[in-house]
């Protein structure tokens, strides 16, 4: 039996396409685009021709897009350039972040001293602008601010137009991690005026270990990565050029087929969260998350106290559904995610679980996950 995959937040499954133009790479381009003979400048080429075509779908200039490893990585690149390149000595950012921003934030915090302030949420899991208004005005130390523009957990988003406004009135940078909506949503950086923004080609269906830094034209930075000269001196190492090739394919296949992919799992989406409401009475989504203006790749159902909940994503493992939630600490009790305790929804004694869609799922993974569902939180019969 094969799994019905719900965790494409975790990872999404590679394009056909993708695979395709990647083994084309792998069987005729052989040679390292930093050589300047012919084999060398087939894949100089490639390397140039999958950034000019990432760039046209962002609308921003080729030479602001600097291929890395993913999204972990641009995160730290990013926060490490703001610190040691632009001078900034304060990152406003959340607690409910991915760890590769929380991580990088909290280093630059202990080994160069730099004051790292957490911006509140409201209630429904927003970040709360009129409190990240407030910390901006509270000093005029150059200051970073990084928030993602979809949480991957909770599916909550930033209004990237409006993040921009409100920090380039205050003269403060601005980073957006957005691993989660690169791919989904349409970003036109040729009007949006942010200073960098992360890719992660695996989460739509592309390469792992492939993504970019966006780059705002404006600045100078250093590369974190020395050794080499590559990437305009931004990212040293030989280029993975199959990776950066299935990474272009992915975002063409992304960018060309969008409103079709938003239509068919929004749908999904949808019949997930009635079927949930419908199979596991008491059933809430944590930041809201079946509402349409969040992630709609992502659902995060927290499930009413169970004997099962503890075990439940493994429990729907076995019964062919793979989803994601709470990691499970020695004693069974779900520890719960750092997303969900920043954000005030880890229940202890709640199971909450993460189902996340891709173009790929079919009205039938959903109707098995809910069925499953169904089975794990069964009501419990009382004794007599
Ligand atoms: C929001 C977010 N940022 C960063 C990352 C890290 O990306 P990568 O796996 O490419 O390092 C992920 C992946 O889980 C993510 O969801």
């Amino acid at each position: 039996m094969t799994h019905a995959y719900l965790d494409n937040a975790a990872t999404t499954p590679v394009a056909p396409e993708v695979v395709q133009a990647m083994m084309e790479v792998y069987q005729t381009v052989h040679g390292n685009p930093s050589s300047t003979h012919a084999p060398g400048r087939k894949a100089k080429a490639l390397v140039e021709t999958s950034r000019r075509s990432i760039a046209s779908h962002l609308g921003c200039p080729p030479r602001t897009i600097c291929f890395t490893s993913g999204g972990t990585e641009a995160d730290n690149h990013a926060i490490q350039a703001a610190v040691a390149s632009l001078g900034v000595r304060r990152i406003i950012t959340s607690a409910a972040e991915h760890s590769a921003v929380v991580k990088a934030s909290s280093a630059a915090g202990e080994s160069q001293h730099v004051d790292v302030v957490h911006v509140q949420h409201l209630p429904d899991g927003q970040v709360d602008f009129a409190d990240l208004e407030r910390l901006l005005k509270e000093t005029d130390t150059p200051t970073l601010v990084s928030l993602m523009h979809a949480n991957n957990e909770v599916g909550v988003m930033v209004d990237l137009a409006r993040l921009s406004a409100v920090c380039r009135a205050q003269g403060a940078w601005i980073h957006s991690d957005t691993v989660q909506s690169m791919g989904h949503y349409p970003l036109d950086l040729g009007t949006m005026d942010v200073d960098f923004l992360t890719c992660s080609a695996h989460k739509f269906h592309g390469p792992k270990g492939a993504g970019f830094l966006y780059v705002n034209p404006t600045l100078r930075i250093h590369g974190m990565i020395v050794g080499g000269g590559q990437e305009r001196m931004l990212r040293g190492g030989t280029e993975n050029v199959a990776g950066i090739v299935g990474l272009a394919k992915a975002f063409d296949l992304a960018f060309e087929h969008m409103a079709e992919h938003e239509a068919h799992i929004r749908a999904l989406k949808r019949r997930m969260a009635e079927g949930l409401k419908g199979c596991v009475p008491g059933v809430v989504f944590n930041g809201e998350s079946d509402r349409e203006d969040r992630l709609y790749t992502v659902l995060n159902a927290k499930f009413p106290n169970h004997p099962n909940g503890g075990m439940a994503v493994f429990l729907l493992d076995l019964e062919g559904i793979a989803c994601s939630g709470g990691s499970a600490c020695s004693s069974g009790a779900t520890l719960g995610s750092h997303v969900l305790r920043a954000l005030g929804f880890h229940e202890p004694d709640k199971a909450s679980i993460r189902f996340s869609f891709s173009r790929y799922t079919t009205e039938s993974d959903i109707d098995r996950a809910l069925e499953a569902v169904g089975k794990v939180f069964a009501s419990v019969e009382q004794p007599a």
